[in-house]
């Protein structure tokens, strides 16, 4: 699959620029296997990087290219037309949100935090097989795959918790979504067969050996993505903070559920839901590690389960069609091949994790198709991955 897609990455830039490329890169997106709205909290999180990337190839600019001095050209192969960035100068967010703002963003972060950054003008494709929209970190990929062709260009070594901050800082002010650091960070991080804990507080990370293969890792893509006001994320962002001011708390890492219940007349009955949520998924994350570490998958998956309603009843993320995925999953069991299952990323829609039995891969997709497609109508999209490398050069 990532041999199909680099070759047309290839193919698309020849196609563009009637030459090889000379810089290749490519950077991957994730799933989070349990620990969701926890990083922003300073918290932990339990990600891996996909068998799903961002590939670009890029060369440096030639004068057929007519490119003005300090600029690139870039195609996305999800667009019809070239975008221009601009590679110095005054850089700043354009007034509403499209593709290459996340381009433009690490762009100018790159240059702002790393002076040694200054490429010259080059021509680029970008193409991508991780789902757009589907919560499982399309644009983060985007971002560190920016990063890392930066970096191959320019020969500069930037430390990759660094370019993490930089592609997390670029969503925030050129996408203006302000997300944690756990897509970010995993993108340019993830190791092949490892899932990650990664401690959102000072950014130690626990590798945790993936590699049974009766074991698998199964995605569900709902294929709803439902139209909200954009204010959801930031809204539960908020709430976390305000709670932990008036516990007196620097985040929610720091209160016990203990506190929280002796706190609770101080909080409104959300903002104590959504405490309730972030403490609890904390603790179900470092436990999970705990169990998948000494192979006991059943109580992994029960605390997956455990996450979803978290999710589904305090924190208010989840949606029907996740539900639905989700309860297909438990319905099946163990006896069927399926440990656990939940909502991942962001919340209100996307897609469902599944840590399930290889054996039963087949049985277990065709089961929750059906179930799926006569409770919504909807055709899912399922896909198996091993855990992935995170971002890379391919070619420089
Ligand atoms: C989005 C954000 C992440 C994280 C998840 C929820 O993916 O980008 O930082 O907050 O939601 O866990």
């Amino acid at each position: 699959m990532f041999e199909k897609l680099l070759q047309e990455t290839k193919d698309s830039f020849q196609q563009h620029f009637s030459r090889a490329p000379q810089w290749i890169v490519t950077a991957p997106g994730r799933v989070n296997v349990i620990g969701e709205h926890t990083d922003y909290n300073e918290g932990f999180v339990f990600p891996m990087a996909i068998e799903r990337n961002v590939i670009i190839c890029a060369a440096p600019a030639l004068p057929e290219d007519n490119l003005q001095p300090g600029t690139a050209k870039i195609y996305s192969t999800a667009k019809r037309n070239p975008a221009i960035v601009k590679l110095s100068g005054k850089i700043t967010p354009g007034p509403r949100v499209d593709w290459f703002e996340y381009v433009q963003g690490v762009i100018a972060g790159y240059l702002a935090e790393t002076p040694s950054v200054q490429a010259d003008s080059f021509v680029a494709v970008i193409h991508a097989n991780v789902p757009l929209g589907a919560a499982l970190s399309s644009s983060a990929a985007l971002e560190v795959a920016v990063g890392t062709l930066l970096e191959a260009i320019t020969e500069a070594n930037v430390d990759p918790v660094r370019k993490a901050l930089i592609c997390q800082h670029a969503e925030h002010e050129y996408a203006k979504m302000p997300c944690g650091i756990m897509d970010q960070f995993i993108s340019a991080m993830g190791a092949k067969d490892h899932i990650m804990l990664l401690d959102c507080r000072d950014y130690s990370t626990r590798l945790v050996p993936f590699t049974s293969p009766d074991l698998s890792i199964l995605i569900i893509n709902s294929r709803v993505k439902h139209q909200l006001s954009g204010s959801e994320y930031p809204e539960r962002r908020a709430a976390c903070f305000d709670s932990a001011k008036i516990l007196g708390v620097n985040s929610l890492r720091d209160l016990s559920m203990d506190q929280l219940e002796a706190g609770k007349n101080q909080l409104s009955d959300v903002q104590f839901r959504r405490c309730r949520h972030v403490v609890g998924e904390i603790k179900r994350t470092n436990d999970a590690v705990a169990a998948l570490e000494q192979g006991n998958y059943e109580l992994f998956g029960n605390l997956m389960y455990e996450s979803h309603a978290s999710m589904r009843d305090d924190f208010e993320i989840s949606c029907p069609e996740l539900d639905i995925l989700v309860e297909a999953a438990r319905k099946i069991g163990l006896a069927g091949g399926v440990y656990g299952s939940r909502m991942t990323g962001g919340g209100f829609g996307g897609c469902t994790v599944s840590l399930i039995k290889t054996a039963e891969v087949d049985s277990i997709i065709a089961s929750i198709r059906s179930e799926y497609k006569s409770a919504t109508g909807i055709d899912a999209d399922f896909f198996v991955t091993r855990p992935a490398s995170g971002a890379h050069i391919i070619q420089k």
